[in-house]
């Protein structure tokens, strides 16, 4: 999908990649960028509306869908990333409600505006969905259950005319990984690939140097063969499935 005069919104807007997703929305002409954020944000570009959003409030959830009136792209771009190692509940359970419950609930809620516009759904997840990294077990198992939300959504709405695509992130140097001392990429250089592999329409984008080598293995492998047989499974009446996904609580 080409950004030229669409309708974004981005989550976790105010820094890191979802700060430079904004910027590079505009630069390929985004129409208007909404801007989801927990703190007021402010941006010199009028095309730019900032939205109060905590991905874990129904309440602010609510409110964001009635601020907006047309959506083609929904990036699930906001999480967290803690150092645990499985022993507190808390940071599992944290993991979870903003990487995966969060997003979900995000996405059920501006599905009828997707479907409307034909749109996309881009859920940035991480080399970790694939593979953990045991130094971030819980976030780890939240990026792969988010992969997996990702996977049932793309065959539930396929059916609807929307998008859904998995973003793999490699290490890029945000707040998220300070101090790791590891080659990381540029905010800026992954919000680009994310882009590309949008407007290319990859359903699962590998958008940096460390992800991309990956891509290829990816694509033509065993879980992405299974992934296909098992959307099969999918019934005809794929509508009836999906346009009961907004309306539950
Ligand atoms: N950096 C990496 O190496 C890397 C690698 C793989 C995947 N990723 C993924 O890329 C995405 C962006 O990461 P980043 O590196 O840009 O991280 P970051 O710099 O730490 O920024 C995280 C963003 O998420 C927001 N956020 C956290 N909890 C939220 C909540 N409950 N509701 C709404 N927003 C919330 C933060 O808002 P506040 O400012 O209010 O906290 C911030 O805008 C994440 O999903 C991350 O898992 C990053």
């Amino acid at each position: 999908m080409n950004l030229a005069n669409k309708t974004v919104l981005i989550t976790g807007a105010n820094r890191g990649i979802g700060r430079a997703l904004v910027d590079e929305a505009l630069r390929r002409g985004a129409k208007r960028v909404y801007a989801g954020t927990r703190t007021a944000l402010q941006h010199a570009d009028e095309r730019v509306t900032p939205l109060t959003l905590d991905v874990t409030s129904a309440s602010q959830i609510q409110r964001a869908v009635e601020e907006v009136e047309q959506l083609d792209v929904l990036i699930n771009n906001a999480g967290v990333a803690i150092y645990d190692d499985l022993s507190n509940s808390v940071a599992i359970e944290q993991h979870l409600a903003v990487n995966v419950v969060g997003p979900l609930k995000v996405t059920r809620a501006f599905l009828p505006l997707l479907r409307r516009s034909k749109g996309a759904i881009v859920n940035n997840l991480s080399l970790a969905a694939l593979a953990p990294l045991p130094v971030i077990p819980a976030y780890s198992i939240s990026k792969a259950a988010a992969f997996s939300m990702t996977q049932s959504l793309r065959a539930l709405l396929a059916g609807q005319g929307v998008t859904v695509h998995a973003v793999f992130l490699g290490p890029i140097d945000t707040d998220m990984n300070r101090g790791l001392e590891i080659p990381k990429a540029s905010p800026e250089s992954a919000a680009l690939g994310i882009f590309n592999g949008l407007e290319k329409g990859e359903e699962d984008i590998f958008p940096d140097p460390a992800s991309q080598p990956m891509a290829e293995g990816w694509r033509t492998g065993v879980a992405k063969e299974l992934e296909r047989q098992f959307t099969a499974f999918v019934p005809k009446e794929r509508g009836e499935a999906a346009a009961n996904l907004e309306s539950r609580p």
